[in-house]
């Protein structure tokens, strides 16, 4: 009677254990150098512009506000006082979009009802600062530009240029 070799049939086989190896440093490598790669290139993100084109000074009527919407921020063209000047309509409470109310010529948020008056100053908190305006420039076309990523509501600095243009 012929014995088998059972033990030989119980070893592992030598390529198989060779090729999962290699099948796994491969994979570590390839994600290694994938991680890296991520890694090594920045983040890049594309904003859209927030330089805006509102219109011609003469396009703005005293003492009425002009409301528009620029990119993601809204904002509120006043002229007033000889001076023209746009408000973003970003509550400094907690960032809600006050709408402008002309019964009581004032912005009011519909969130926790901020009061702004028509210049920007808070009449009702909870919000605690006036909201900001925009910084503005009159381009070579002679049209207004809005730039929403230059903003000022300090009281004695938003009242000049930029923020304010003699009109
Ligand atoms: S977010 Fe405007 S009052 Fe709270």
């Amino acid at each position: 009677m012929k014995k088998r070799n059972t033990y030989k049939a119980c070893q592992p086989d030598r390529r198989l254990f060779f090729k999962l190896g290699l099948g796994s440093l491969f994979v570590t490598t390839f994600t290694s150098v994938a991680a890296a790669l991520k890694f090594l290139t920045p983040p890049i993100q594309y904003e859209t512009s927030q330089v805006f084109e509102a219109g011609k000074i003469k396009d703005f009527n005293s003492g009425k506000v002009k409301n528009m919407q620029m990119g993601e921020k809204k904002i509120s063209l006043i002229k007033e006082h000889n001076k023209l000047y746009a408000l973003v309509r970003t509550c400094t409470h907690m960032g809600c979009i006050p709408n402008f109310n002309a019964s009581e010529n004032a912005f009011v948020c519909p969130c926790h009802g901020s009061k702004f008056d028509i210049q920007g100053n808070v009449l009702r908190g909870p919000a605690p600062e006036p909201l900001y305006r925009a910084s503005l420039s009159v381009n070579k076309k002679g049209r207004v530009e809005v730039n929403t990523a230059i903003v000022e509501n300090h009281v004695t600095l938003r009242d000049s240029k930029p923020f304010a243009l003699d009109v």
